[in-house]
């Protein structure tokens, strides 16, 4: 409800507009009443032509209050969702790796458009119409009161009816509704998995188990549909019904008075009319009310989101960076790091890098390589022990400055939908003038861009897809060029290149490398005898270090790991 506090004008607006709308509603069947009592059953031609007359304004002005509340109602809603949604999006911004890790990208869409909708809903569908009729029914029992209490009576029995039978439907209705979105949901899932993995459905030749399943799910979807329609057609006809029921009473009873003189024929139809207007509002109070319950829970699901808070934030006051101490350029010290629980990936883990340093880190795979990467942007934070860049830790720096400081090339390089120049202007601040682009594609071999038919304007598709795995590499590189980190972490993914693309990306690196402080993170040895210095990093920890002649005279891990690549490269 805090998203519609910058709209408190609107909402006043709409607000003081019911009223309005339901006395100029009451008016007509009273309207009626004068034309028929006063007028028509005394033959009064030019008394009639008035009242007509009015009753024609009546309709109008009523008319134009109904376009402004709708107006003004739905301006509200839409203002809302907009600003909710922006919101919501911020906050999503903020938040660190682990949340994104735990939260799949379906349910997060969910949240952004599905529940800010539902929550508008509340306003425009829900609180406001509630009031709406509440306002006209109040309005509706005074007047019938008044007109005539006994008539007003006959018309009340049947309230208590109307009350039991509408919520027995609306109970059920609600239940059937629920499991239409659960089953709605269930849709959903199978549908966005099933598209993202569309290439390995074909590959394996999955579609026709896919296909069952789908039609499965769908039949399922419109059963659940269809049942929570019929609970709703039922309650509509019910309550026809009832109004019919309600209707023959009170031309029984209104006539047998009028017999008696003692109710006026125009009274009778007024009476009609206005009986209209009481059931149908109750009617739909159920259906309000339901729509009420879901923009509550949608708005549970959405605060709860909102309430969630960043775990990784700059700190209140950054440390200004020292001047250069001699510090290391980055070090880990005794760095014990799990994603989940008790499963340590690191263990008191300790390395430094001098400024202008070239460090290589290898390891097998799921040793930690890329985890030490994320640690150092502060991706995730440590669990014990300090990271510490230009000597300060992480976590006392102003976390743009530090992601500004450290760029990291992850082993799955994410281009955006966009052009390449987009892409490749991604995140550095200030002009980038086209020679620096130009630069940084020739030091990167991304010799390919000016190849194509738009250049630089080539449109990338969504995460890169019309470019190859290389090419990829090759425009992160150059990406990277244009940031221009002091310090570069580089997670190399060489697996699925061919060599003369390897060739050529490791040229790029090189290019990319020279004159900076760096780690690269290698998964091919052969590739590592350039660094000053090379890491062993094995159950956690650094298990050796040193340069690769001396990694190699040690005769460890490392040259065991060397003679197993180079011997299976050779072979
Ligand atoms: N987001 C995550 N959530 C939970 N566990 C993770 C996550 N990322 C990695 N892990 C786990 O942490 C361990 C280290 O992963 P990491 O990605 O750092 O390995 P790596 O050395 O980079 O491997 P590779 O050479 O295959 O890239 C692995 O066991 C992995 O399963
Ligand atoms: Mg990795």
């Amino acid at each position: 409800m805090e998203a519609a506090r910058p709209h408190r004008g609107l909402i006043t607006g709409s607000l003081l507009l019911f009223p309005l709308v339901a006395v100029v509603e009451l008016a007509q069947p009273w309207l009626l009443k004068v034309a028929i009592d006063e007028h028509i059953l005394r033959s009064d031609w030019v008394g009639l032509t008035w009242v007509a007359g009015l009753y024609i304004a009546v309709l109008a002005v009523l008319y134009a209050l109904r376009t402004v509340e709708a107006y003004l109602m739905q301006l509200t809603g839409q203002r809302v969702i907009h600003d909710l949604r922006e919101t919501i999006f911020d906050h999503l911004l903020r938040l660190e790796a682990r949340f994104f890790d735990h939260n799949p990208v379906g349910r997060l869409m969910t949240r952004v458009l599905h529940d800010v909708e539902a929550v508008s809903e509340a306003f425009t569908s829900g609180l406001f119409a509630v009031v709406a009729d509440l306002v006209t029914l109040t309005g509706v029992v005074i007047v019938m009161l008044w007109i005539d209490w006994r008539l007003a009576l006959v018309t009340f029995s049947l309230m208590p009816i109307l009350l039991v039978v509408a919520t027995y439907f609306r109970l059920n209705a609600r239940d059937a509704y629920r499991e239409v979105r659960r089953r709605l949901a269930r849709l959903n899932g199978f549908l966005q998995e099933s598209l993202q993995g569309m290439t390995v459905v074909q590959l394996f030749v999955r579609e026709r188990d896919e296909r069952e399943r789908f039609r499965g799910l769908n039949t399922e979807y419109r059963r659940a549909l269809f049942r929570s329609t019929r609970w709703e057609a039922s309650l509509y006809a019910v309550v026809e019904a009832l109004g019919s029921v309600a209707l023959a009473l009170l031309i029984w009873y209104g006539s047998g008075r009028i017999i008696a003189e003692s109710l006026t024929f125009g009274a009778l139809v007024a009476f009609i009319q206005y009986t209209n207007r009481f059931f149908l509002p109750i009617r739909d109070l159920g259906a309000k009310y339901t729509v009420m319950q879901w923009a509550m829970a949608s708005s549970e699901r959405i605060f709860g989101l909102l309430d969630r808070a960043p775990a990784i934030v700059s700190p209140a006051a950054p440390r200004p960076r020292p001047a250069r101490t001699g510090a290391p350029a980055v070090e880990l010290d005794s760095v014990w790091f799990a994603y989940d629980g008790d499963d340590w990936v690191l263990r008191d883990c300790s390395f430094s890098v001098a400024p202008g340093e070239r460090v290589a880190i290898v390891g097998a795979t799921g040793e930690g390589k890329t985890t030490c990467a994320r640690l150092l942007n502060r991706s995730y934070d440590v669990r014990q022990g300090r990271v510490l860049v230009d000597g300060v830790d992480v976590r006392e720096w102003d976390l743009a400055g530090l992601r500004r400081h450290v760029g990291i090339i992850f082993q799955d390089s994410v281009l955006f939908a966009g052009t390449i120049e987009e892409n490749l202007r991604l995140g550095a601040d200030g002009a980038v003038s086209p020679a620096d682009l130009a630069r940084a594609i020739e030091t990167s071999r991304a010799g390919f861009v000016t190849e194509l038919p738009r250049g630089l304007g080539e449109l990338l598709g969504e995460r890169g897809a019309n470019v190859s795995h290389g090419q990829r590499q090759l425009l992160a590189i150059a990406r990277a060029l244009v940031y221009n980190p002091a310090v570069l972490v580089l997670d190399e993914a060489m697996s699925s290149v061919d060599p003369e693309s390897e060739a050529l990306i490791r040229q790029a690196m090189t290019g990319l490398l020279a004159g900076r402080t760096s780690i690269t993170i290698a998964h091919r040895l052969s590739t590592v005898h350039a660094a000053d210095r090379i890491l062993v990093l094995h159950r956690g920890r650094v298990h050796e270090d040193g340069t690769h002649a001396e990694l190699l005279r040690h005769g460890g891990l490392y040259a065991r790991l060397y003679e197993l690549q180079t011997g299976a490269a050779s072979a």
